[in-house]
């Protein structure tokens, strides 16, 4: 394995499946048993705030109890003993990346474990349900906090520092994505046009597959480890 300094992990839901969280778009997925456009839009928080928010609460309880698994373990032990830098950017809400160690961690879809005003924007730890009759301890109105997830339609964060992070890495790893979701399932043809390697770890052959230049398919819990192995050269 040739050595690489500047690495960015992509992650999905895929890599917190063996946690016990559910995936999208998988056959049991999330989105088979609801509709986006009914719990994860801006327009559907204005039309029924109370579903929205109710989806979100079960989401941020089944969250609570969950621990990270060996992948995310993996990816924390990449970023501490690899000797250039390494990235990583989720699509998951979840806290299980900074529960294994994970410090450069970027959620670009935000993070279930924090509330946003949809008032004045601001945002703060947040565990509990969340209702529309609560107050904004910032701005003091009612009926505007949401939790701090990005709803398709809206911009994902950080979007500048994914970008410059991509523009110069010489390895992207996306691990667990089903490939379908932009701008994330076109950050594989941006790094390649800069000119870095490419490699996709996910259970089975995502829509974005081809675009990489090396393919592993398998559970999170044995090929991240395994490949974090080769690339630590252990
Ligand atoms: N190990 C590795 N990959 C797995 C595992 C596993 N144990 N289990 C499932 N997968 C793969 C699936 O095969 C699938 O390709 O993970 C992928 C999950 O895809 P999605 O459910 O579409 O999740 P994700 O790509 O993270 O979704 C992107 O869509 O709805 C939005 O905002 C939401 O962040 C999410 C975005």
């Amino acid at each position: 394995m040739p050595s690489y300094e500047r690495i960015v992990i992509l992650t999905g839901a895929g890599l917190s499946a063996e946690s016990g969280l559910s995936t999208f778009r998988d056959k049991d997925g999330i989105w088979a048993k609801h509709k986006i456009e009914d719990v994860a839009t801006p327009e559907a928080f204005t039309r029924d705030p109370e579903r929205v928010l109710e989806f979100y609460n079960t989401r941020r309880k089944g969250a609570a109890g969950v621990k990270p698994n060996a992948a995310h373990e993996a990816l924390a032990r990449l970023e501490k003993e690899h000797p250039g830098a390494v990235l990583t950017v989720t699509q998951n809400i979840d806290p299980l990346h900074e529960m294994a160690g994970t410090r450069w961690l970027i959620h670009m879809h935000g993070e279930i474990l924090k509330s946003l005003c949809a008032h004045c924007g601001a945002r703060e730890p947040w565990k509990n349900d969340l209702t529309t009759g609560l107050l904004c301890k910032s701005c003091g109105k009612p009926g505007g906090m949401r939790p701090d997830v990005v709803w398709f339609g809206e911009m994902p964060y950080a979007m500048e520092e994914i970008y410059a992070a991509l523009g110069a890495c010489d390895l992207f790893i996306s691990i667990g994505t089903s490939g379908t979701v932009y701008p994330a399932a076109g950050f594989v043809m941006e790094v390649r046009s800069a000119g870095a390697h490419t490699v996709e770890l996910n259970l089975e052959p995502s829509e974005g597959a081809s675009m990489f230049a090396q393919v592993i398919h398998g559970p999170a819990t044995k090929v991240v480890p395994a490949f974090v192995d080769e690339l630590l050269g252990k």
